[in-house]
């Protein structure tokens, strides 16, 4: 089984983007550390962009392959009804998808206490860094056991 792990903008400078707030690890750390976590049952399919279609385009794969979705969706989080409406696709279609946060927005700037995604979501984990993400992937292996 494949887990889709998708990130939004500016999340391929992790690691030099703002360290006291999303720490010192970059992206392909998150990987590794995923993969380590998934174990032999699980694929990690983890993708970074910084374009709206793009990340749109990547939920609608998710529809058609009928894979699971942890969507980090960055800034898009805060304002984006196209991302909200592809991500309710997927939650529609029976799907789980998990919104992650490395940081935890309610304890920053007010703009970014509001998600637009979290309504149509599965489930938040936000504020616990990368293990936000492998908190996530839990949650979403549980919810597709491999069989
Ligand atoms: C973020 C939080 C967002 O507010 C911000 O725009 C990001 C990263 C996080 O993972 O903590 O880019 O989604």
């Amino acid at each position: 089984r494949t887990v889709l792990v998708l990130n939004g903008p500016n999340l391929g400078r992790l690691g030099s983007r703002e360290p006291d707030v999303y720490g010192a690890a970059d992206l392909d750390a998150l990987r590794t550390y995923l993969m380590d976590a998934a174990g032999d049952d699980v694929t990690i399919d983890l993708r970074q962009t910084d374009d709206e279609a793009e990340l749109i385009h990547w939920l609608h794969e998710a529809v058609d392959s009928a894979l699971p979705v942890i969507l980090n969706p960055a800034a898009f989080t805060h304002y984006s009804y196209a991302l909200r409406d592809a991500a309710a696709l997927v939650t529609k279609a029976g799907l789980a998808l998990v919104e992650v946060h490395i940081s935890n927005p309610h304890a920053r700037d007010s703009f970014r206490h509001t998600s637009v995604i979290s309504g149509i979501a599965t489930g938040v984990i936000a504020g616990f860094g990368f293990d936000s993400y492998r908190l996530a992937l839990d949650a979403v292996t549980r919810a597709h056991p491999a069989s």
